[in-house]
């Protein structure tokens, strides 16, 4: 539905997207999850031709979206990451703008302000000014404006940032929600649990390239090696450790203070087997933690480095 092609686009010296491609089939909720910096605002701006690319094009339906604006941007409905509100207007009264902005107008306006509202839950604050508003509220008239036009395809820049978690609940059901309706959105993130949780396809960017692509389950298979197993026992040495290294699969062990740390072939079989051996030697577990590779375990496996700050 909409492929990205090579995008390259500096500013000044800064090299913010260099060399990206992906591509977003129908109905699916892509995943763009990269640290600060990592070139996701800029790649969306260029999507949503805010933003010319110094080199690359983006095709909707096999249109170049540089040379046919007008095709992505009737199709499209854009979060920014910053909130774009009146602040001074209440919640339908920015709604309004918006919608006039898309070319809403009268009772087909109303009828859409009424409708987004029931899907963004503020049906009863739409009349309060937007600067007595919560973090969270101002963000989800943000959704609502951007889907006034029925947009084929969502982008929603980082949409969690900064607010209370029951909004944050709210937006993260709304986008699976639309998503049910067949709604194709692209989700950017640095919350790995929240691109886990959404996106059926996920490219993990990094310094303006993107450096690994694939459902949740192919980009896990990366590091896949690396479930990692705390273990504390009533006794606890070395001999215990040497013991539980002699399993076949566990790859890396050691003792730390009060615990065992194992590192895995990452199957469910390895850890009753580790259980097992436990057992039959008469040791007693007082804990035990399976922790199963995930996006972070990914990035940090790529880049050598933690996906937050
Ligand atoms: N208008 C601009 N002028 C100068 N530099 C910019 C501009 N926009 C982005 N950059 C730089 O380009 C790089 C990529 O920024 P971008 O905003 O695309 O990253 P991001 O992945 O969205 O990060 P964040 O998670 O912090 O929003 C950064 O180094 C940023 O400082
Ligand atoms: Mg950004």
């Amino acid at each position: 539905m909409l492929r990205v092609e090579n995008l390259y686009k500096s500013f000044n010296h800064v090299k913010a997207v260099e060399g990206v491609s992906f591509e977003v089939s129908r109905g699916q909720v892509f995943g763009l999850l990269g640290p600060n910096g990592a070139g996701k605002s800029t790649t969306i701006s260029v999507i949503s031709t805010l933003l010319e690319p110094d080199s690359g094009d983006v095709f909707l339906e096999g249109k170049s979206i540089l040379s046919n604006p007008e095709i992505i941007r009737k199709n499209l409905g854009v979060v920014p990451q910053d909130i774009a509100l009146y602040p001074t207007l209440s919640g339908y009264e920015n709604l309004s703008f918006w919608g006039s902005v898309y070319g809403l107008r009268g009772a087909e306006l109303k009828k859409r302000i009424a409708e987004v509202s029931d899907v963004i839950g503020l049906n009863g604050r739409l009349k309060d000014r937007v600067d007595k508003y919560s973090g969270g509220m101002k963000r989800r008239i943000n959704i609502g404006a951007a889907l006034l036009h029925k947009p084929e395809i969502l982008i929603m820049d980082e949409p969690t940032v900064g607010i209370d978690p029951q909004s944050r609940n709210h937006i993260l059901d709304t986008v699976l929600e639309l998503n049910r309706q067949e709604m194709t959105i692209i989700y950017t993130s640095h919350y790995m649990e929240e691109v886990e949780y959404l996106c059926n396809e996920i490219c993990i960017m990094d310094e303006g390239r993107i450096i690994a692509s694939g459902n949740k389950q192919e980009l896990i298979d990366l590091v896949k090696e690396k479930t990692q197993i705390n273990i504390k026992l009533n006794t606890m040495n070395d001999s215990v450790l040497s013991a539980l290294k002699e399993i076949k699969g566990v790859y890396e062990g050691r003792l730390n203070e009060d615990m065992i740390v194992l590192f895995v072939s990452g199957s469910t079989a390895l850890t009753a087997e580790i259980i097992a051996k436990i057992t039959e030697n008469g040791w007693f577990i007082e804990s035990i933690d399976v922790k199963k590779p995930n996006l972070e375990a990914v990035f940090l496996h790529l880049t050598g480095k933690a996906l937050r700050d």
